[in-house]
């Protein structure tokens, strides 16, 4: 069994982007500039943010953090983010989600100018996905394939099982999976998918993205298959600082003797979705997607 190293791949993928970035600021270019929108005091949220604004740190961006109360209005973050759509400064930014109830998510990711969404949430760049066009990938989707291409993981006519079909993950790695660079054969299952167990079974390549921790269980794993676990549930733990530990979908313990490769969590995916909006950020600066 080969443990991906997602933390090992993400330093040396920030050491490209840093020297990148230098160089560029070396030949006159600008300094890639990525804000964030935080709404509110979500302990995840308030993680993830932070680390996205210290990962700009450490590769020589620039970067904003626009923070709101839980009672903001649509009305003001519409034209906050109008505002950041007009900022010739600012090359790309997020909203960080979930947003609080009273917020249109889906109004609100629209507004994003599709040449500054970095996380790809936008129909745009979804679209231009789909058909295979330069587009903004969401984080995590992006992060897994590349992972997948730095460990040369096999992958052409394979049988990849993606549990878990949301527009941030699942939907988005099913049809990266299936493009001409990948050349698997993808099945998106869900809650409704019957024979769930006799369907990862059959996987080559089984990527759990449920949010439900320890989900994948070793009898549902084939001997010698690929296993990629997205899921980073927060649960509580008396044995760190923070108060609470990640756990992934997969029953690590039993399934990774079965595996001949596997993602670990913490430090498999999560570190590459962190440095999958890095390089969002500087392909919008230096316009390599809509250009
Ligand atoms: N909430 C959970 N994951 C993400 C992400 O990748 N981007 C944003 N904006 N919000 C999230």
């Amino acid at each position: 069994m080969i443990l991906i190293d997602g933390k090992k791949v993400s330093l040396e993928i920030k050491a490209e982007i840093a020297e990148q970035v230098k160089q560029l600021k070396e030949n006159g270019g600008k300094t890639p500039h990525l804000a964030a929108i935080l709404v509110g005091h979500d302990g995840g949220s308030e993680t993830y943010v932070a680390y996205k604004i210290k990962d700009c740190e450490a590769v020589g961006f620039k970067s904003t953090l626009v923070r709101y109360e839980d009672d903001v209005t649509q009305q003001e973050l519409l034209a906050k983010i109008d505002e950041l759509n007009n900022d010739t400064d600012v090359d790309g930014f997020i909203v960080q989600l979930p947003l609080p109830k009273h917020i249109d998510e889906q109004k609100i990711i629209e507004a994003i100018d599709p040449k500054k969404d970095v996380d790809g949430f936008h129909p745009e760049n979804v679209g231009r996905m789909v058909i295979g066009l330069p587009s903004f990938v969401s984080a995590t989707p992006f992060g897994i394939v590349e992972l997948i291409k730095r460990y040369n993981i096999e992958t052409s006519g394979k049988n990849c099982v993606i549990v878990g079909r949301s527009n941030i993950v699942g939907r988005p790695l099913s049809v990266l999976m299936s493009q001409k660079a990948i050349n698997t054969t993808v099945t998106v299952a869900h809650s409704r998918t019957k024979n769930l167990k006799e369907v990862c079974y059959n996987a080559d390549i089984l990527i759990a993205a449920i949010g439900s921790p320890e989900f994948v269980t070793s009898d549902m794993v084939k001997d010698g298959a690929v296993v990629i676990d997205v899921g980073t549930t927060r649960v509580p733990s008396s044995e760190t600082k923070s108060g609470f530990r990640l756990k992934g979908d997969v029953k690590f313990s039993e399934v990774a003797e079965k595996c001949s490769y596997i993602t670990p969590v913490p430090g498999g995916v999560g570190p590459m979705t962190r440095v999958s909006l890095l390089k969002n950020t500087l392909l919008a600066a230096t316009r390599k997607i809509y250009y």
